[in-house]
């Protein structure tokens, strides 16, 4: 693992062994995230965002299991683990659960209970993660309450979330997140629940937080145009598989993936309606069959031949930390084919 890197996943394959068939949400998916730096996770719904963040913290929903790839962790005793091949009910996962991964949710009312206070909620993680006692735990939610601007925080951490706003609840979530002094902060679509102008207000918190408190944070949107000012380093995925990956300001100037430039086009503009994906024709194809070769091609526009259904595209350095999948830009095929691993696990 490279002394640089927080977390690094490689060749992550996730599948779903049901009576039906096999469903194949991640299909050799690999990133990593330095210490301190932020990626953002864009891709449209469906294509495995959601999936890759549950691996890292083994909450997989039933049935999901992870058949092939490392996810190595650097832990905060400097230890490097394979969250891969930890037991999802063990006691190391669970320490680094909440206590160094953390998460925050699309939707803060399945994270938070309605039944007990946002304090309740919060000095849980605290009493579970820390050798605090009562009083010391008390002080740290109010301070943790404040540093993500809610106001009267001592008055505000015995409301239930029902009494807060979307926004308010969403940095109560934050809070929340922060409360162990977690390394890595997942953030899955962290907005999309909330307007416009609280989004803004809830992306610069979330931006200020992980540089104040130096951490490593992988944004997840649909929407490219919220990683533009909140991460250093993009990857987009389709279909389970990384297909581009650039520094921030390189993938929207110069991007090379035809689905990149299609979501880029279709970015929402502010004064027009939105019309999501507008400029992508079809839609993504469902998991439990993948198309053979680029998982792209059957809505390319820009196919350069049979190459393109019949053999499956690796990684492609162009230079500038710019890497991307697609036989425009070389024959390189890919190391792990999405066939073989198929015979493995058969
Ligand atoms: N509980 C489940 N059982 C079986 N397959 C699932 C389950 N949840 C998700 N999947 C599969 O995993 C794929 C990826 O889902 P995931 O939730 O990661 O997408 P996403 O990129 O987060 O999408 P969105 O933008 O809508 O949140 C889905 O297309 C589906 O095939
Ligand atoms: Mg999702």
């Amino acid at each position: 693992m490279k002394a640089e890197n927080m977390i690094e996943v490689e060749d992550l394959f996730l599948r779903f062994y049901r009576d039906e068939g096999v469903i194949k949400p991640l299909n050799g998916v690999s990133f990593q995230i330095p210490t301190g730096k932020s990626i953002g996770v864009v891709g449209e719904s469906g294509c495995g965002k959601t999936m890759t963040a549950y691996s890292l913290l083994r909450i997989l929903p039933r049935g999901g299991e992870i058949v092939r790839g490392a996810l190595r962790f650097r832990r905060k005793n400097g230890e490097i683990v394979d969250l891969a091949q930890m037991d999802p009910d063990g006691k190391t996962i669970k320490q680094i659960r909440g206590g160094e991964i953390a998460m925050i949710f699309q939707e803060p009312m399945t994270a938070f209970s309605p039944v007990h206070t946002l304090y309740n909620q919060i000095s849980e993680v605290l009493r579970i993660h820390s050798d605090m006692d009562e009083h010391a735990i008390r002080k740290r939610v109010v301070e943790l309450l404040g540093q993500v601007g809610i106001p009267e925080p001592e008055q505000r951490a015995d409301a239930y979330p029902f009494e807060f706003s979307g926004g308010m609840r969403q940095r109560a979530m934050i809070a929340m997140a922060l409360a162990s002094n977690p390394r890595l902060l997942i953030a899955d679509e962290p907005t999309t629940a909330l307007d416009v102008t609280v989004q803004a207000q809830v992306l610069r918190l979330i931006k200020e937080i992980q540089g104040r408190f130096n951490l490593s944070l992988m944004l997840i949107t649909h929407d490219l145009g919220v990683v533009a000012h909140m991460v250093d380093y993009v990857y987009v995925m389709y279909m389970g598989e990384v297909v581009e990956a650039a520094p921030v300001a390189e993938l929207f100037a110069n991007p090379q993936h035809p689905y990149t430039i299609d979501l880029l086009h279709s970015i929402p503009k502010m004064t027009g309606p939105k019309e999501a994906l507008a400029h992508i024709k079809g839609t993504v194809p469902h998991g439990a069959a993948l198309p053979p070769g680029c998982m792209f091609h059957p809505r390319c526009r820009k196919r350069v031949g049979e190459t393109c259904w019949t053999r499956e595209p690796g990684m492609t350095d162009l230079g500038n930390e710019h890497y991307v999948r697609c036989f425009i830009h070389s024959n390189a095929v890919t190391d792990i084919s999405r066939e073989a691993e198929e015979i493995t696990h058969a």
